[in-house]
């Protein structure tokens, strides 16, 4: 047999022969706790004789016939009937499968269908999420969100966004935002983005199961199908886990207050003695899918007639013995002494809803990672018996719903006993809270130090299993090996400057293999077109992510408002400049607003000298500005300097600025002193005035040092150690002392990026980084007059 999840040389096999409740024995005679019901399930409990005489009488009546065209069967239709009974309304119809993955492939298709028969065909996205399951078939699996079930098995099903759930344990993963304002908001853009006319469905396990027993907070689900709703987008909740009494209720649906269009159940179902899923359907689905030809496509056990039979029996067990009350007695029960676990230093959470609880460790006080649960489960079988599973650090306790205090008592002290011993063994306590992110993953207001970021992207890049094919490719001529010579931030200096070759590299090479198969949604801007033919600069989604939060950071620390409107004045579509200003106005709560510019074309003109053009492109942006300014409430202006001066030269446009804007933003090229000055004082008294320091090469750009007087020159800090900076001497390339002006080189390192040793067109003053922030920081920017032998252009841009 080919054992899913089981390393190719381990030979091992525990036979199990017999069970009864919550115990099993295998075929050495050795009893075990089954304290996982399996893979969750095992409802009722094992081994009971009357399910099997229920499925021993259908069988010898009529074991199985179709359930296609009009064939039926009297199990099948009393169970549809049942389960319509259960479920929360509006669910109409039942649709059987073998399974829940082969439910939630049927969920999807019926969705997709659904907007097709009603003149929507373009509507095909599914939305799912990170860290969510829904099985191994391909349509479950390219909706489940971990990596493992794509890598490998790619393409998987195209036109499928994963978005990132609700965990209120990990606050680290939304930057200081809600968790369920930060997924809303996610939830918003994305929606915007893709386009909601585009968009089929979306699904979601209402409490997150094998990821590691994750409850929203109470308004996430009714807030996301709100949205859904308001923009046509359908709603599966797959229940495959949470279905029949885990939670205490038929449904967690009930529990959260949700409707959904599709339901997805399996497991309790049928407690395990028949292999069967059924997917529930909402009314109005079913008018449209099960209508004219009908639904195409069914499974040859859907409706087994045997199945069905045994799946009504089970259901009026759980009501017979008020299991779903059993579920909330015991599980309590276990669920306050295993949350004794918390005053562990190991242990980060307890999570109990139920009988689905899980256990997350917390980093491993030596080595500072999150600590894997992988242990405990073998550990806690030998010791005593018991089963227990694991996620990579959450233990997973799950057990039959007819399990006893006293059998509940045994489980608790076994795994208290595994866990206690550990953390003894161990004595020190973690001396952070808990991260469980990777060192790549960590937001980057809280970063680590540059060894320990140049040790994990060095790791990530020139691993042949995760690194690009770029660098891959480029390592072959490197004369030292990055993942044992690159250990500070002066051995970047090893590296080579490669950024010439991103001219015409193939954007999908620069895409770390690490990511996977399936598609991710990337992004390529232009940098360096003042230069030369642009570079391409891949920008993968959790670079978006991470660096919107910084940068949002940052801008509450300047004051910057929320709620405002942006109005962003340069270069959209390749350049970043406009998506940047988008994303930002987004995540702060404001509408953007974009008046275009195409770089190339103002750089031409400038360059070949036709000032009477530029002059008249420079009108035509700023009539769109005033368009804006006169009819809009705008809070941030994002532009570049030449702008700036020409708004400042506009009288009316430079009223409507000071009468309206709070913070002017500048970025992508210089500005002396003596401008800077004037425009604080005399210009635009009215709004702060935030310089940024921006290069798409690294990824980002730098905000103006906040407290900075007149006669100081503005002073840029970077994301260190994300982002770090030199300032050399063009001739030898070593860096300047303190104080001199030199040109300067950038190093972006991240999980989707690695761009060492890049020198950029400008000259700038080397000062020390802000205290406590490391590395240095530039102030005083100036472009060179000449770079690689091409003349600087700077234009409106
Ligand atoms: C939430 C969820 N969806 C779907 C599935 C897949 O079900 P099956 O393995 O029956 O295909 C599972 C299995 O664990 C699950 O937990």
């Amino acid at each position: 047999m080919i054992h899913p999840h089981l390393p190719g040389d381990v030979t091992d096999r525990i036979v199990m022969v017999e069970g009864s409740g919550c115990r099993l024995r295998d075929a050495h005679g050795r009893e075990y706790l089954d304290a996982t019901g399996g893979l969750l399930l095992a409802h009722v409990g094992h081994g009971r004789r009357d399910l099997a005489e229920v499925a021993a009488g259908q069988m010898t009546k009529l074991e199985y016939y179709s359930s296609f065209h009009e064939f039926t069967n009297e199990p099948s239709i009393r169970l549809a009937e049942k389960l319509i009974d259960l479920a929360p309304s509006p669910m109409e119809r039942v649709y059987f499968t073998s399974g829940g993955g082969e439910a939630v492939d049927a969920a999807l298709r019926m969705a997709r269908l659904y907007h097709h028969r009603r003149g929507e065909p373009e509507r095909t996205w599914i939305l799912a999420r990170n860290f969510g399951y829904h099985g191994v078939s391909y349509g479950g699996a390219a909706a489940t969100g971990m990596p493992m079930f794509h890598q490998g098995f790619g393409p998987m099903l195209p036109n499928v966004r994963h978005l990132t759930p609700p965990m209120p344990f990990h606050p680290e993963m939304y930057g200081g935002e809600d968790p369920t304002e930060f997924c809303l908001r996610e939830l918003r853009e994305t929606i915007e983005e893709i386009g909601a006319d585009r968009i089929a469905v979306m699904i979601g396990e209402p409490i997150l199961g094998v990821a590691g027993v994750i409850e929203p907070p109470s308004d996430y689900w009714p807030r996301v199908r709100e949205l859904l709703a308001s923009h046509g987008i359908l709603l599966i909740l797959d229940e495959v886990i949470t279905a029949f009494g885990r939670t205490g209720h038929w449904f967690a649906a009930e529990r959260l207050g949700v409707a959904p269009d599709f339901v997805v159940t399996a497991k309790g179902l049928t407690s395990g003695y028949f292999p069967m899923g059924a997917l529930l359907v909402a009314d109005r689905v079913v008018d449209v899918v099960a209508r004219d030809e009908g639904f195409i496509g069914g499974y040859t056990y859907g409706g087994h007639a045997t199945g069905c039979a045994v799946a009504l029996a089970n259901l009026e067990i759980m009501e017979r013995e008020n299991l779903l009350a059993a579920a909330v007695d015991v599980g309590d029960h276990l669920g306050a002494q295993l949350r004794r676990l918390e005053e562990l230093p190991i242990v980060g959470q307890v999570r109990q809803i139920g009988l689905m609880i899980g256990i997350e460790l917390a980093q491993d006080p030596d080595t500072g990672e999150p600590l894997s649960a992988g242990w405990v489960p073998p550990l806690v079988r030998e010791r005593s018996g018991i089963i227990v599973r694991n996620n990579p650090n959450t233990v997973l306790v799950s057990p039959p719903l007819v399990m006893s205090h006293d059998e509940a008592d045994q489980v608790a002290a076994a795994v208290t006993d595994v866990l206690t011993e550990y953390a003894t063994r161990k004595r020190k306590r973690p001396a952070a809270p808990a991260v469980v992110l990777p060192v790549l993953d960590t937001p980057w207001d809280r970063p680590p130090s540059m060894p320990e970021l140049l040790a994990a992207a060095m790791e990530w890049h020139f691993d042949p299993k995760t690194g690009s094919r770029f660098w891959l490719e480029r390592a072959k001529s490197l004369d030292f090996d990055p993942r044992k010579d690159v250990r500070t931030e002066a051995d970047l200096e090893l590296f080579p400057n490669v950024v010439d070759e991103l001219r015409d590299v193939r954007v999908e090479d620069l895409v770390p293999r690490g990511y996977g198969d399936r598609r991710i949604a990337l992004d390529v801007y232009e940098s360096g077109g003042t230069t030369g033919a642009p570079k391409r600069i891949a920008w993968l989604p959790d670079l978006h992510d991470q660096l919107n939060s910084w940068h949002s950071q940052v801008l509450d620390d300047r004051g910057v408002p929320h709620g405002a409107n942006w109005l962003t004045i340069g270069p959209s579509g390749p350049h970043m400049f406009g998506p940047m200003g988008r994303t930002l106005a987004h995540r702060r709560g404001g509408i953007p607003f974009t008046v275009d510019l195409d770089p190339r074309w103002a750089k031409k003109c400038a360059a070949e000298g036709r000032s009477e053009e530029s002059r008249r492109y420079l009108a035509h942006v700023l009539d769109q500005v005033g368009e804006i300014l006169r009819s809009q409430d705008v809070g941030v202006v994002f532009t570049t300097p030449p702008l700036l001066e020409a708004l400042a030269g506009h009288e009316e446009l430079a009223e409507l600025v000071n009468r309206k804007v709070r913070t002017l933003i500048w970025g992508g090229a210089s500005m002396d002193l003596d401008t800077r000055t004037l425009f604080r004082k005399e210009v635009f008294p009215g709004a702060q005035l935030l310089g940024f320091y921006g290069s798409t090469m690294v990824g980002a750009g730098m905000y103006e040092r906040a407290g900075l007087a007149d006669d100081e020159p503005p002073t840029f800090d970077p994301p260190y150690p994300f982002v770090s900076l030199r300032v050399v001497d063009p001739d030898t390339g070593k860096t300047v002392p303190y104080g001199e002006r030199g040109q300067v080189v950038m190093n972006h390192i991240s999980r989707s990026m690695l761009i060492p040793n890049n020198l950029e067109r400008d000259t700038a003053v080397r000062l020390p980084g802000a205290p406590g922030l490391g590395g240095d920081a530039v102030a005083d920017i100036r472009p060179v007059p000449t770079f690689g032998g091409t003349a600087v252009v700077e234009g409106v841009y």
